[in-house]
């Protein structure tokens, strides 16, 4: 059984913990797209992972962890988390696999972003400032590409970072009247990161289709959601890859026929970070109440999210696209409490009414959210591990989402641990 996990609104759905728990059950888990823009919460217990780079899969010690070549990798953060684990005595020796064409985010992506970011203002993107961006259109580029596979030959490389650096620095001189890095540090750095990662590097396409030979079973991790997906989301607010499950393929390789099971993950409401049009944002008590509650702060910047109802119009489109079979619903808890909730069921844009979301920003922007009211519950269910035993409210919440989107609803998260999940 093969399954891939798939974000359905604009990241942090809560992925990591779901992806934590089908590991149980997966030889393998692979990482295909993003970088560390991403972040992936896993508890364990009492304690908390953060994880950016290193596929949720990882804190379980008997699984093989994969990052394919379409993953932005940044070698400084790898290192760090995979030093981190080994801190805590959880080891990727023998059991980690990186692609040797999956792409290296360097210190000057990370600067291009910054800088870009700063110079355009109120109309910022609201990158995560990871250098995503850069690295990516480097890749599209590919004059200026660094690869995994570079590390191998640090001769070359030298040479190489050696013309990048400097056409870099004559754009930072240029266009920002910035301070220029250096290219003989940053070789000194990617020695290090030859050394350190060199073991782990692979062809994962062919690792991947002999696994599939042999019968394993696979978990594939999408990072952020369906609607930052650069092709499909609601540009120019998006990410740099295929975050829905279409970059699955493309990202490692491996057919999306090979998967059995697309899950989609969604929250009980919707959450974004960075700029862009959310037609059911709650910029209000409402949207206090629920950041406080969900603890709805990045993991990768600390940044509060902004957040608002349940949207069936976009989580509706993403199914769509990604061929979704069924949802894992998650932070139901947070809406405990709410006297009524309200569930935004379809658009009014320039006086018509429509259920298709359209990834225009534009017309997007135009867009007034058509509410569904919904009694809410006063309970805590933090602790329910029946379905049964949620207030009929709750019981009643989920079984509309199922309605509104027409999947069923299999998992329930009711609090970040492991333990905190309906099945069903
Ligand atoms: P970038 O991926 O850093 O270039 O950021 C582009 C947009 O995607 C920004 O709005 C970010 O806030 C958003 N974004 C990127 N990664 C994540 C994520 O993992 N969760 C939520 N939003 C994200």
């Amino acid at each position: 059984m093969n399954s891939c996990v798939i974000g359905l609104q604009w990241g942090d759905e809560g992925k990591g913990k779901i992806v934590d728990i089908l590991a149980e059950n997966s030889d393998i888990v692979v990482r295909y797209s993003g970088g560390a823009n991403a972040g992936h919460t896993v508890v364990v217990g009492d304690t908390k992972f953060k994880l950016h780079l290193l596929p949720s899969g990882s804190v379980r010690p008997g699984t093989t962890c994969v990052i394919a070549n379409g993953v932005a990798v940044d070698p400084q953060v790898l290192l760090e988390e995979i030093e981190t684990l080994g801190q805590q005595d959880i080891t990727l020796n023998g059991r980690l696999f990186i692609s040797g064409n999956a792409h290296l985010v360097m210190d000057y992506h990370k600067k291009e972003d910054q800088l870009r970011e700063e110079s355009l203002g109120k109309n910022k993107l609201g990158t995560t400032v990871r250098g995503i961006g850069p690295c990516y259109s480097d890749k599209v580029g590919r004059s200026y590409a660094v690869r995994m596979d570079d590390l191998a030959d640090l001769e070359n490389l030298k040479v190489k970072l050696q013309a990048i650096v400097d056409y870099k620095n004559k754009v930072f001189s240029a266009l920002y009247d910035a301070v220029p890095i250096s290219a003989d540090e940053l070789f000194d750095k990617c020695k290090v990161y030859s050394e350190k990662l060199s073991p782990f590097r692979t062809n994962t396409t062919q690792f991947l289709h002999k696994a599939i030979a042999d019968g394993k079973s696979i978990l594939f991790e999408g990072a952020q959601g369906s609607l930052l997906d650069l092709d499909h989301g609601t540009f120019p607010f998006v990410t740099s890859s295929n975050s829905s499950s279409l970059g699955m393929p493309a990202g490692c390789g491996v057919p999306a026929k090979t998967v059995d099971k697309f899950i989609g993950v969604i929250k009980a409401y919707t959450t974004r970070v960075g700029a862009g049009p959310f037609p059911a944002e709650q910029d209000n008590d409402i949207g206090q109440y629920i950041r406080d509650r969900g603890q709805e702060y990045g993991t990768t910047t600390g940044r509060p999210r902004r957040c608002g109802w349940f949207d069936a119009v976009p989580v509706s489109y993403a199914i769509t696209i990604g061929a979704i079979d069924c949802i894992a619903l998650m932070h139901l808890d947070t809406l405990s409490g709410l006297k009524e909730l309200n569930i935004c069921k379809a658009y009014e844009i320039d006086g018509e009414q429509t259920r298709f979301f359209p990834t225009n920003a534009a017309q997007l922007s135009r867009a007034t959210a058509v509410y569904e009211t919904v009694p809410g519950w006063e309970e805590e269910i933090t602790e329910v591990s029946d379905f049964n035993d949620l207030p009929e409210n709750a019981q009643n919440y989920v079984c509309r989402v199922e309605e509104m989107t027409g999947k069923p609803v299999t998992m329930i998260g009711v609090g970040p641990k492991r333990s905190q999940t309906i099945f069903r």
